[in-house]
């Protein structure tokens, strides 16, 4: 389902005839994308990420760990993404939640989609590039939204992992 496009080059040009709505194009399927394993080409089986979840020893919830850029992506989406996405990307009735869609793109579409904006059946997302707490830290949301993706890191504020020796 929702897979409009195949590149970043026929994305341009259905915004520009302004004709994104209901676009099909067919991507070619791949086991990895199947799987939701990290369908970014030559990398696949590098995730971007580290998330390490437990219990808090000082509370009743579970407490989830990551390393510094899946935190400062975690930051950003909930300073701006979060209003349309909801919190922990799980979706609102006008913006898809993101832990499905994750799945069903790739990093390239990812970075086209959050930089030059996205006209689908679901609505209008406005395009991200002139916006400097956005533009500067795409890798980081990347890292988070595949995080929760994958099922590895869990709804709630995380912490930082403490820095490498
Ligand atoms: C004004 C509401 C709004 C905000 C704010 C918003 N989005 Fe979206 N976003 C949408 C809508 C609507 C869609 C789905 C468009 C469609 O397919 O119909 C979408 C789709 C997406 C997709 C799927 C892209 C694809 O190619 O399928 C991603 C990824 C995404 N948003 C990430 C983000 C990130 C990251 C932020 C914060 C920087 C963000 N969104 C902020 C409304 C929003």
């Amino acid at each position: 389902m929702n897979r409009r496009r195949a590149s970043a080059a026929l994305h341009v040009a259905a915004m520009t005839l302004a004709v994104a709505c209901g676009v099909e194009a067919q991507v070619p399927a791949t086991g990895a994308a199947a799987t939701g394993a990290a369908a970014s080409g030559s990398d696949v089986m590098v995730k971007p990420y580290t998330v390490e979840c437990g219990r808090d020893p000082e509370g009743e919830r579970t407490q989830c760990l990551v390393d510094g850029g899946t935190y400062v992506g975690w930051r950003t989406f909930h300073a701006v993404c979060h209003v349309c996405h909801a919190q922990d990307a799980v979706g609102s009735t006008f913006a898809p939640d993101l832990l499905a869609r994750m799945r069903t793109i790739d990093k390239a579409t990812f970075m086209t989609s959050v930089d030059e904006g996205l006209e689908g059946q679901v609505g209008v997302m406005p395009p991200w590039r002139e916006n400097p707490n956005v533009n500067k830290y795409y890798e980081q949301l990347w890292s988070y939204l595949l995080a929760r993706a994958d099922g590895v890191l869990l709804p709630g504020r995380p912490r930082r992992l403490p820095n490498p020796q």
